[in-house]
């Protein structure tokens, strides 16, 4: 049985995961972390089931080639769409003893506290949306709650062009939660169901009205994480403990260094790799 220790592997099509890794380390600050954006082949929010299954268990396998005993799949995509089948049929012939967790799970979770209206609004990529794995997964947990998604294709190319800020960033934020909260004004709780949206926030706030609260990922990905870790001190023992953080881009690294320092307000250095 391959008993690997490493570093946690954080994987995202881009730059979102970045958000969830800020977190994580905040309350995990002493693990050692590998993070992979896969920023050739971003966004996968528009892409098939098939491809995203495709990319992401190429890079699932990437990060355990690279020692890590635990993956976390830090991108609602795929989430939605590639982890069930990477848990169920990928894992159990590739190693029982590697994990790869998702982060719809620790986001659902919390939402039963957040709601009094039990009218929650979600905003995602239109695979995250479409896959319908959001609705499912809170109707297992709180069957009562009802839930309003709006996919929102153009807030991804947005963050990773760099220009959340701009007045083409507000006409879209706009048009999305308009038509969100139009179609249900008693939502008084809204997901940001993709980790690029963590980044759009001033936007955000300027058209959801003033009552609902904005559930952002990372601080619930971070807590379910150390609760996880907690539980599973086996998996735990085999995350190692240097407080590194190395970065891995299927792009240029130049520009990952660029663009990822925007995301965590310092400078990183990345190594490019090829993935497939
Ligand atoms: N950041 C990813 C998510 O949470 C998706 C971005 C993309 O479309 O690639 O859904």
């Amino acid at each position: 049985m391959n008993q690997k220790q490493g570093p946690i592997g954080v994987f995202d099509s881009g730059y979102g995961g970045l958000t969830i890794l800020e977190d994580v380390r905040k309350q995990l600050p002493q693990l050692d972390y590998l993070y992979l954006g896969d920023n050739a082949r971003a966004p996968y929010g528009n892409r098939s089931f098939d491809m995203v299954y495709e990319f992401t268990r190429q890079a699932v396998l990437y990060l355990y080639e690279q020692g890590c005993p635990l993956v976390i799949l830090a991108c609602n995509t795929a989430s939605a769409k590639a982890l069930r089948t990477i848990q169920q049929v990928d894992l159990p012939t590739l190693d029982p003893d590697f994990r790869v967790l998702g982060i719809l799970r620790p986001t659902v979770e919390v939402i039963d506290s957040l709601t009094k209206s039990r009218h929650v609004g979600l905003v995602g990529t239109p695979g995250t949306v479409v896959s319908g794995s959001y609705p499912i997964e809170i109707h297992k947990l709180f069957p009562d709650i009802l839930l309003t998604a709006e996919a929102c294709p153009m807030w991804v190319p947005l963050v990773e062009n760099g220009e959340y800020d701009s007045e083409g960033a507000a006409y879209f934020v706009r048009k999305n939660l308009t038509h969100l909260f139009e179609q249900d004004p008693e939502i008084d709780t809204l997901v940001l169901g993709c980790t690029h949206y963590p980044l759009l926030m001033s936007q955000i706030k300027r058209f959801v009205p003033k009552q609902v609260k904005i559930v952002s990922q990372g601080n619930y990905v971070a807590a379910s994480l150390k609760d996880y870790l907690h539980r599973h001190s086996d998996i735990a023992e085999r995350c190692t403990m240097g407080g590194s953080c190395h970065f891995l881009t299927t792009e240029s690294e130049y520009k990952f260094e660029e663009s990822a320092s925007l995301f965590v307000k310092r400078n990183v250095k990345a190594s490019h790799i090829h993935l497939g």
